[in-house]
C-alpha cells in the first residue's frame, strides 16, 4: 500500500527547513548507500549526524508522532532519524530496493532497525523542479509520485523504486525508514482499513455496542500480530 499523508509540516515549518538546508554543507549521497545501490545513486545528502539533520529530523518526528493517518498506517515501533537529500540537474537514483536493516548513527537508540516502510517527505514544491519523480513499483503496477512540499509518501521498503533525473531546479526532501509493530504488509493493511472504518463510524455511532466490539476486534488483532 502507498499512503499519501498530506500537510505533515506547515508552510512556516517548510520555510524553516528550507532556510536551514540552504546554509548546510551537503555531502555525496553515497555515504548511506549499500554496495550495489552506490552505483545507481547520484545526489547530495546531509551526513546523519549533521546538526541541521538532527534539528529538522526531530521536528519531523514530533509532527509524525501526532499524525493519526501516519500512525494508523505505519504502526511505528521505531523510526530511523530522518535524513535529507537534494537532487540537482543531472542527478538521479536508479531502481533499487532499500537495505533491509539499518544501523542508526545518531539518536538515542543505535541498535539495528528492520526497514518495513520507507517514507519521503517532500520539501520542494513540484513547480520548483522538473523530473525528480519518485517511481515505485508494487504488485498493482508502477506509481509516479511528486507531492506538494510538506506532504509525505509512505510505501513498503520492499518495493523497487527510483528517483528520475532532475532536469531543472533542485528537489529537496527528507527520507527515512521505520520498523513497524506489524511486520507483515497484509496484516498492517487490514488493521489500517479497520481503523479507518472505525474512525468514520465513530462520530455518529460512538455509543453503539457493535462499534465497541469492532474496536475490541482491532485491538485483539493488533495484540495477536504486534511485535514489541
Ligand atoms: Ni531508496
Amino acid at each position: 500500500m502507498l499512503l499519501h499523508v498530506t500537510q505533515v509540516l506547515t508552510a512556516q515549518e517548510i520555510e524553516l527547513c528550507r532556510s536551514r538546508l540552504a546554509g548546510a554543507d551537503w555531502a555525496d549521497g553515497r555515504i548511506t548507500a549499500g554496495y550495489q545501490s552506490a552505483k545507481a545513486k547520484h545526489n547530495l545528502q546531509l551526513p546523519d549526524d549533521h546538526p541541521v539533520a538532527r534539528e529538522l529530523g526531530a521536528l519531523i518526528l514530533a509532527r509524525l508522532e501526532k499524525n493519526p493517518m501516519f500512525l494508523a498506517a505505519a504502526l511505528p515501533r521505531r523510526i530511523f532519524p530522518p535524513l535529507f537529500n537534494c537532487y540537482q540537474p543531472g542527478q538521479s537514483f536508479g531502481f533499487h530496493i532499500d537495505n533491509a536493516v539499518r544501523y542508526p548513527r545518531s539518536g538515542d537508540e543505535r541498535s539495528p532497525l528492520r526497514t518495513d516502510l520507507s517514507a519521503t517527505l517532500f520539501l520542494s514544491e513540484p513547480d520548483e523542479y522538473d523530473g525528480g519523480e519518485l517511481v515505485i513499483e508494487d504488485s498493482f503496477g508502477t506509481h509516479s509520485v511528486k507531492l506538494p512540499a510538506g506532504d509525505l509518501i509512505l510505501y513498503p521498503a520492499s518495493s523497487l523504486h527510483q528517483v528520475t533525473t532532475v532536469t531543472r531546479g533542485a528537489r529537496i526532501a527528507s527520507f527515512f525508514w521505520l520498523q513497524s509493530l506489524v511486520r507483515d504488509e497484509g496484516q498492517r493493511r487490514l488493521l489500517f482499513d479497520l481503523d479507518v472504518s472505525i474512525q468514520n463510524l465513530t462520530p455518529a455511532n460512538a455509543e453503539h455496542p457493535a462499534l465497541v466490539q469492532l474496536v475490541g476486534v482491532y485491538h485483539n488483532l493488533l495484540r495477536r500480530w504486534a511485535e514489541t
